[in-house]
């Protein structure tokens, strides 16, 4: 009986944090207005990031961004994404299909210390599951960067 009353309580525990760490996940209020970096543009349409983004990328965060590494507590990055649309044979934005955020947070242990979240393009926070979905790859790609994996030298191009 014991192990079983451990158990839920252990199981309600985790349910909470998980819970927690979902619903702080909000867009920082004006984040239009950070430095943001040029139009990147993937037309290969079998890419997951197939369309037009944009990075934006918060003041805690630029110098650790500079040098590749380091970021303090807070450092925030979120990327806006629109659908490609043609408009006189010219490649332009079209509708925003999706918005992802990465918030440096010390408490989010299973996916290095940063808080990841997606969004749906009225800012609504995506259910998914952040280190299957997101995690994973930036590991992949960018293990000793702190995981971020765009680079400042890319930034403004
Ligand atoms: C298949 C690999 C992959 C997955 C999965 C992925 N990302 Fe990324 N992410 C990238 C790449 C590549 C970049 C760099 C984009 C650029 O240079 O323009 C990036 C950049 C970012 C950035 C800007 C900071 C940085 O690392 O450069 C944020 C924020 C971000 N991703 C959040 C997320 C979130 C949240 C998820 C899950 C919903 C996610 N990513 C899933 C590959 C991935």
């Amino acid at each position: 009986m014991r192990k079983i009353v451990a158990l839920v309580i252990t199981c309600l525990l985790l349910s909470t944090t998980a819970f927690a760490a979902g619903t702080k996940a909000t867009l920082p209020k004006g984040y239009e207005k950070w430095e943001r970096s040029s139009e990147k543009i993937e037309t290969d349409k079998s890419s997951l990031f197939y369309g037009i983004h944009y990075i934006y990328v918060d003041k805690k965060a630029m110098p650790a961004y500079k040098r590749g590494t380091g970021y303090p507590e807070g450092s925030t990055f979120v990327i806006e994404y629109f659908n490609i649309k043609n408009e006189g044979g010219r490649q332009i934005k079209g509708k925003k299909n999706m918005i992802v955020l990465m918030k440096r947070d010390k408490s989010q242990r299973n996916t290095g210390g940063w808080l990841f979240a997606g969004f749906t393009p009225d800012g609504s926070l995506s259910r998914l599951d952040v280190v299957k979905n997101c995690f994973e790859c930036h590991v992949q790609e960018a293990k000793n960067r702190d995981y971020v994996i765009s680079r400042f030298s890319d930034f403004k191009k």
